[in-house]
């Protein structure tokens, strides 16, 4: 692999993800992994990663001059570009320039293999104090900017190369090329991670650690379960049994899709445990939304638990499938084993008499990557493209009490406003698109000649990354309006429907 050394920076997981989309397979280690344990991966090239923003800093972490001397190629960006030219007898100053945001960059005259042929003038991304005044003997000075005399280095023939700038954030338009000029130019680093390859290997891993023994997998609706369960179904066919819950909270076809597309698309064996009545009656004269969650939460455990042994008893099941990603596994720690199951709510807290082993054949993707791989398998588009749906499903997007008539109210409502965002093509920009119900509220309307007393529906619709912040999306006005139009005809309980313009924070995505 190419490890990507972090140095506590936010940069760290994206130079793992640019790495990779420049079809080169990367991990990431802490900061305070011994030189002899990074080489003892047989590293490909060694990338050190933004961090603080002084190498002069108290308790700053040091790069281990040992590093430089083992003929691995590595590359510093930002801080491990400091940390580099230190190492290597270059000198680090404090200017008093400092640079953050958009800058430009100017290539030298020998603009070596990094900056070859790229505009002379283009904007790189900045975030540093400090600079690099002097590079280290043997290093070629390949650009400078306003604020650093030493922009970027390099020394082909030691295999090493290095950048004031962020490289991987899309305000560097140059920086995806000449992150792969580093991979491919400078480290000679053979292209090949492709999904083909991925899919290949973690068949191989699967069939390995399964052997002939039999393995149950937990199936959500959502993008990870299918694609790790249709990772496995290839590498051991009917070996795998599949449960999927129907909580009756689901969105209109939800249950449908996974029944009969997901079976068709990929052959797997699935139960399908209809727990619908179970739920609701549940959370019958529930409003307050956390017991909502404990609710259903707690409902799922049982009756996936139930089935998980009804399954494991008539087939003897040692191993469980979970559609871990790679985000988590670095976020919990990177331990391995059964050790650092997540309580997930779907999946999670199986007593202790009902042990698996983990399968977990996404530990080392990030979630664009799990959607490649999930269209390379052929799992339909409506599956590999789903946006996140919470666990509670629609429970939680009706304010108020939870009862059959108002799930369908809302089905209804949340299906056309699926529709029509589907048949604009926005879906991909779109992170989520919640749809409320305001059960408890009513408002006045007039509809042909008579007055109507009503409820009004929410829509949405967020753009985000990661769930963690997110901004109100600029739908069409068009489009809203067929939206409207057609919620407030075809349901007859429904007679207004708003725009929530609140981005997050302060306002959550869901209304509860
Ligand atoms: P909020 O509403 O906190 O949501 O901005 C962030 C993301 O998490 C999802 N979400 C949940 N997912 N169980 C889940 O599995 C839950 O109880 C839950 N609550 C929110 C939400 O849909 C969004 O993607």
């Amino acid at each position: 692999p190419v490890l990507v050394v972090d140095f506590g920076a936010q940069y760290a997981q994206l130079i793992a993800r640019r790495v990779r989309e420049a079809n080169v397979y990367s991990e990431l280690v802490p900061h305070s992994t011994p030189v002899e344990k990074m080489l003892a991966r047989k590293p490909a090239a060694i990338i050190l990663s933004g961090g603080p923003s002084s190498v002069y800093a108290d308790g700053a972490p040091q790069v281990d001059p040992a590093l430089f001397d083992a003929g691995v190629p590595v590359f510093g960006i930002c801080y491990g570009f400091q940390a580099m030219a230190r190492a290597l007898g270059g000198e680090v100053a404090h200017t008093g320039l400092r640079e953050f945001g958009g800058t430009p960059l100017n290539i030298a005259d020998e603009p070596g293999v990094l900056l070859r042929d790229l505009p002379a003038d283009q904007s790189v991304w900045m975030s540093h104090g400090d600079s690099v005044s002097t590079a280290p003997p043997g290093f070629t000075v390949t650009a400078a900017s306003p604020g650093a005399r030493v922009a970027a280095f390099e020394n082909t023939e030691k295999r090493l190369a290095g950048v004031q700038f962020h490289p991987e954030v899309a305000h560097t338009p140059y920086g995806q090329e000449i992150l792969r000029r580093f991979l491919t130019g400078i480290a000679g680093v053979e292209p090949t991670w492709t999904n083909e390859e991925i899919i290949e290997e973690q068949v191989r891993a699967i069939r390995e650690q399964v052997g002939d023994k039999q393995v149950i997998c937990g199936l959500s609706g959502g993008v990870d379960s299918a694609v790790a369960a249709a990772l496995v179904h290839k590498a051991v066919g009917d070996q795998l049994t599949c449960v999927f819950v129907d909580h009756g909270l689901l969105r209109a076809g939800e249950a449908e899709q996974v029944e009969k597309d997901y079976v068709a698309a990929t052959g797997i064996k699935l139960k399908v445990v209809d727990a619908a009545d179970r739920f609701l009656d549940a959370l019958a004269g529930v409003t307050d939304p956390e017991q909502k969650r404990k609710i259903v939460g707690r409902e799922f455990i049982r009756v996936f638990e139930q089935a998980a042994r009804e399954v494991a008893a008539e087939n003897d099941v040692e191993f469980l499938v979970q559609g871990t990603l790679y985000p988590d596994v670095v976020e919990s720690g990177g331990g391995s084993g059964t050790a650092n199951i997540k309580s997930h709510h779907n999946v999670g807290g199986l007593p202790e008499d009902l042990t698996f082993k983990l399968v977990e054949p996404l530990r080392t993707l990030f979630k664009d990557e799990v959607r490649a791989i999930g269209a390379a398998l052929g799992l339909p588009d409506e599956i590999v493209w789903r946006h996140p749906f919470p666990g509670p499903g629609l429970s939680i997007r009706i304010i108020g009490e939870v009862t059959r008539d108002r799930l369908e109210v809302l089905r209804v409502a949340d299906k056309i406003a699926r529709e029509e965002l589907t048949a604009s093509g926005l879906d991909r920009r779109i992170w989520q698109f919640p749809v409320v119900l305001l059960a408890d509220v009513r408002s006045v309307g007039v509809q042909g000649d008579g007055r109507t007393y009503g409820h009004p529906v929410v829509l949405r619709p967020v753009e985000s990354d990661d769930a963690m912040t997110a901004d109100w999306s600029r739908l069409p006005f068009d489009l809203l309006a067929r939206i409207s139009t057609r919620i407030t005809n075809e349901v007859p309980e429904v007679n207004r429907v708003v725009l929530d313009v609140t981005s997050k924070p302060p306002g959550t995505i869901e209304w509860e």
